[in-house]
């Protein structure tokens, strides 16, 4: 079969490799604690719901401007406005098929034949594999962002807080990133999807940051996946300058148009309406990611410094690791002995950790993290052997 270059030139989904073998054991009847989806297990919340019901009832069902409809494209620039002190028309907004496509628009819009792109790693895999659609080349950047302004960028790619780490980028250093850009004229493009999902009140306004120094060339991707439950709804977004909105506008007008109608009511309501829900949602991730860190790291085989924001928990198990043998080895090892479904770091660019999402019950997490412990006190009792 003849197919096109450039799909020699990209992975699949490694997280979606995952969700595959967890449908496979369930559907065999083998009980499965799921450490691997990346996404909130709540429902979304009963007023979101409600918008979505009602925008049926009133036929609210079809084509609607590519870009989005004003009323939500209004209030994602009213919201960043109220949280971030940065001022965007709509005209600066396109309503996306979630995060992905927000930067998936971008990578199109931006990236070519001979461009590199910088991105930092642990990273999304999606975001690599973006940069390599659009025919570019991905740098990742392990240590500092300045050693690889070495080379000859095109754009830079932030994410915070990080999926995979849950580490949130300083605002001093993007202020660095966007002072280095602005004299270099290259484009920053920040994923802010888990923008919402930050534990503690540390400083992290990147959108005002980037806003203050190089508002014309900073793309804000954002997503309603994960902060309101939504994952399913399809909707993201990007805010950016307007000649390159009208780009996106012209790439998504001509792949996927609009996402659909009811969802943009949906998400309307999620983003104009009380945040109390991810309020809720927040409190309880958070005391999820306080008691899996704590029974996780009590092992001394396990090193993990705790996530200030999204919820995946990033532990180093290098330690635990037999000579020659990887995180991916542990990660299939401990789903057939114990059918704990981790993500290896490998995924990520990162051997010798793993992700762990917490976005699930208590209880899973209990009985997972005991079944990871006990996995772990095997190993260690097959080395002393
Ligand atoms: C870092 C990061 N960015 C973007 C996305 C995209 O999510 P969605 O397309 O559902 O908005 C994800 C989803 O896992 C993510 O982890």
């Amino acid at each position: 079969m003849r197919l096109a270059d450039r799909t020699t030139r990209i992975a699949g989904s490694p997280t979606m490799k995952v969700t595959a073998t967890v449908d496979r054991l369930r559907r065999a009847g083998v009980e499965v604690i799921d450490f691997g989806a990346g996404e909130p297990d709540f429902p979304t919340p009963d007023a979101i719901k409600a918008a979505a019901h009602e925008a049926l009832d009133k036929n609210f069902t079809r084509y609607t401007p590519a870009a989005g409809i004003a009323d939500l494209k209004r209030a994602i620039c009213d919201r960043y406005r109220t949280d971030y002190g940065v001022e965007y028309s709509e005209s600066e907004v396109i309503v996306t098929a979630g995060g992905k496509q927000a930067l998936n628009n971008t990578a199109l819009a931006l990236f070519g034949p001979g461009d590199e792109v910088i991105t930092h790693a642990p990273y999304w895999p999606t975001i690599p594999e973006q940069i390599k659609l659009a025919d570019a080349t991905p740098v990742i950047v392990k240590t500092q962002p300045e050693d690889a302004f070495a080379i000859h960028p095109e754009a830079i790619i932030l994410n915070s807080p990080g999926n995979p780490t849950g580490a949130l980028i300083d605002e001093s250093a993007v202020a660095a990133i966007a002072e280095e850009a602005a004299r270099r004229d290259i484009w920053v493009v920040v994923d802010l999807c888990y923008e919402q999902l930050i534990y503690e009140p540390v400083p992290h306004n990147l959108p005002k940051t980037l806003f203050d120094r190089h508002r014309a060339k900073t793309v804000l991707c954002g997503s309603a996946s994960k902060s309101y439950a939504m994952t399913g709804w399809r909707c993201g977004w990007t805010v950016a300058p307007k000649e390159l909105t009208s780009v996106f506008n012209i790439i998504q007008g001509q792949t996927t148009s609009n996402i659909t109608s009811v969802t943009q009511k949906a998400a309307l309501a999620a983003i104009s309406g009380s945040q109390d829900a991810v309020t809720v949602m927040l409190d309880e991730y958070r005391q999820r990611r306080d008691n899996i860190h704590a029974w996780l790291t009590a092992h001394p085989g396990i090193q993990c410094v705790k996530p200030k924001g999204a919820f995946y928990l990033f532990p180093n198990i290098g330690a635990l690791l037999a000579p020659g043998t990887t995180s991916t080895d542990f990660a299939q090892a401990l789903l057939e002995k114990e059918h704990v479904v981790v993500t290896p770091g490998e995924a990520f660019d990162a051997p010798g950790y793993l992700r762990i999402s917490y976005a699930t019950s208590m209880e899973q997490l209990r009985e997972g993290a005991t079944r990871i412990l006990r996995f772990a006190e095997s190993l260690q009792h097959a080395a002393a052997r």
